[in-house]
């Protein structure tokens, strides 16, 4: 029998250039054109499995499968069986119900083993490692703010600063495969995230550079953040709790020179479109001046995630 192999979106190690351009030019095509696809999905159940919380990625699949013609239904890891049951049994009957996954997870093994015995597509909705569906909508932004066609990406570049995570090994992967030339201006790396081997091909495109240096801003195209100040740092009334403190100490002192604010572009003169994933937390990895700046993408950034969604979607369901 000539079974046909299930695809998933874990990162993008298994995907080619070609493929995440389609990816691209698809939620392009949507995003202009919304009505052509209001009802491709019907009869069509996309489950939503959350360990940790959201608001951009919720958001973003469940309007997706609305706008798509399909249904969404929201799992939240803690209110379900999940809590009390043997993964690899639950996450089996999960999939009995929908026709695909999404899962956020805390650890990337999870998502490995759903993949395992799955039965349909799943898709990294972010884990320790990797934030696939966070770097597509982040390269449709890029393209859009550079005139709306993929291959102008080509030789651009794009300045991470902060701390090297899940988030930036998946807008490497996906800079480096589409041409883009990508530095993490990174002072430390999450060891949590880190992955060598996605670090080695990164490096032997020759777009891909890690270095200390904030000079490097001077001639981006982009510079962007992602958080450094973990939500367990604080309590209730927004104080340091104990526990965290002298990390929270050392967090500041270290990474404190690379937080994207206005002061540090004008001294390098530098014209980059600002970019933050979101959730934000100004005072630290960003400037409140830098977040309402008129070269500020971040808002744009969070919708375009919408629009990436449905061309994911569509694509793990072999629509386009
Ligand atoms: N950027 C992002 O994934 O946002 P949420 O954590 O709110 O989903």
């Amino acid at each position: 029998m000539n079974e046909k192999k299930i695809r998933h979106m874990l990162n993008f190690k298994d995907y080619s250039s070609e493929e995440l351009k389609r990816i691209i030019e698809k939620a392009i095509e949507i995003k202009k054109n919304p009505e052509k696809y209001s009802d491709i999905l019907k009869n069509k159940t996309l489950i939503m499995l959350f360990q940790k919380t959201s608001t951009r990625t919720r958001l973003s699949f469940e309007t997706a499968m609305t706008q798509l013609g399909g249904h969404a239904i929201y799992l939240d890891w803690r209110t379900t069986q999940f809590r009390i049951a043997e993964f690899i049994d639950e996450i089996r009957a999960v999939m009995r119900f929908g026709d695909i996954l999404m899962f956020r997870a805390l650890k990337h093994e999870l998502l490995q083993d759903a993949a395992r015995v799955a039965t349909i597509p799943i898709i990294n909705g972010l884990c320790n490692k990797y934030h696939p569906c966070q770097a597509l909508g982040d390269m449709l932004t890029m393209v859009e703010k550079l005139g709306g066609n993929v291959n102008d990406v080509k030789g651009r570049k794009i300045i991470y600063l902060g701390i090297a995570n899940n988030v930036s090994n998946s807008l490497v992967e996906v800079c480096t495969k589409l041409g883009m030339k990508i530095t993490l201006c990174v002072p430390e790396k999450d060891p949590d995230a880190q992955d060598f081997e996605l670090e080695a091909k990164a490096r032997a495109t020759g777009l891909y550079e890690e270095t200390t240096d904030l000079s490097c801003i001077a001639d981006a195209d982009f510079v962007y953040t992602d958080t450094w100040i973990n939500m367990e740092f604080f309590d209730e009334k927004g104080n340091v709790v104990p526990e965290f403190k002298e990390e929270f100490e050392r967090r500041k002192r270290i990474l404190m020179p690379y937080q994207l604010n206005t002061a540090l572009l004008r001294k390098y003169n530098s014209k980059a479109k600002i970019m933050h994933d979101m959730p934000m937390h100004p005072g630290y990895e960003i400037s409140r001046e830098a977040i309402e700046h008129e070269n500020s993408i971040i808002f744009d950034q969070a919708e375009n995630r919408l629009h990436a969604q449905k061309a994911i979607i569509l694509f793990l369901l072999g629509k386009i």
